[in-house]
């Protein structure tokens, strides 16, 4: 089972992406980013989380650590902005938490270099969960310590949306030429061969169950949490055999410029306040 921790502050919200996680404090004196149940894609978003950040964990990726976090809605008593009070509200119980990484940078191709085998490990587990919330434009990767760390896999798995046509996923193609990584020349065959065999049934079983069955219950088309558990496993691990072959690393479909300052990049001094008087 996740670490099972309770939220005892509403720090403020993350509004980067589109789902309105927030920073919260918890009873183990941890801080987090918390997954609301109560989000648009709701708990589905939830199940990937856990899913695809703890199997990318045991292909020996960088993940932050992910708990259960259980929420009083009235930790957010104080907060003011309506949207956030009726996210709060609508997600009281188990949520998910990941261990926030303080002073963390975005991840930005042209300030950080990353290794070609790497790069090939991270498009390949990509592929393999189907995740195409990881391009230049949304990398969710971000920097910390100097190294690579992996966020935001609510948008993978697409197939739980669909289950009566998820066996087609087997051999669906992945087109990482979008991919954040996808500049580094990604070693792909080098990481199917390491990792793929490591993407077993014992090791699909423990990353499912994982997942807390009130976010699998009453899943149409299931009698139990774990029906829903073994067709997650099913998928991937029929993806896991042969989904290498069907990488395409094409042209990136266009060009951006970086969004990090100068003095990340290298490419310009720090701003003085000379400069800065300059520029007003
Ligand atoms: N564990 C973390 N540590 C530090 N910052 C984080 C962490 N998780 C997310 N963030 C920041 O919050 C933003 C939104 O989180 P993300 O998981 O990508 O949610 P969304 O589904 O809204 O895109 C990220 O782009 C990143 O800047
Ligand atoms: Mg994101």
């Amino acid at each position: 089972m996740l670490r099972e921790t309770f939220a005892t502050r509403y720090v403020t919200p993350l509004r980067e992406g589109g789902s309105l996680p927030g920073i919260v404090e918890a009873d183990d004196l941890g801080t987090y980013v918390m997954k609301f149940t109560g989000a648009g894609q709701g708990r589905k978003t939830l199940v990937a989380e856990v899913i695809c950040g703890e199997l990318a964990r045991r292909l020996g990726l960088r993940v932050p650590e992910l708990v259960r976090m259980e929420l009083d809605p009235v930790v957010g008593r104080a907060e003011p902005d309506q949207e956030v009070q009726e996210l709060l509200k609508a997600s009281g119980g188990l949520n998910l938490g990941m261990d926030f990484l303080p002073g963390s940078l975005g991840f930005d191709p042209l300030a950080y270099e990353v290794g070609a085998e790497e790069a090939g490990r991270v498009v390949w587990f990509d592929a393999l969960i189907g995740n195409v919330d990881r391009s230049w434009r949304n990398p969710n990767l971000l920097v910390w310590h100097g190294d690579l760390w992996l966020i935001d896999h609510g948008a993978a798995l697409i197939w739980h949306h669909n289950w009566p046509t998820a066996g087609a996923w087997a051999q669906r193609p992945y087109d990482a030429s979008d991919h954040a990584l996808a500049p580094f020349g990604p070693r792909i065959a080098e990481a199917a061969a390491a990792l793929a065999p490591l993407v077993t049934p014992a090791l699909l079983a423990e990353v499912t169950a994982l997942v807390p069955d009130a976010w699998l219950e009453g899943e149409h088309g299931f009698d139990t949490p774990d029906a829903v558990r073994a067709a997650y496993a099913e998928v991937l691990a029929a993806r896991a055999r042969t989904i290498h072959e069907h990488i395409t690393v094409g042209p990136p479909t266009a060009d951006k410029p970086s969004q990090a300052p100068g003095w990340l990049t290298g490419g310009h001094p720090l701003p003085t306040p000379s400069t800065l008087d300059d520029a007003r």
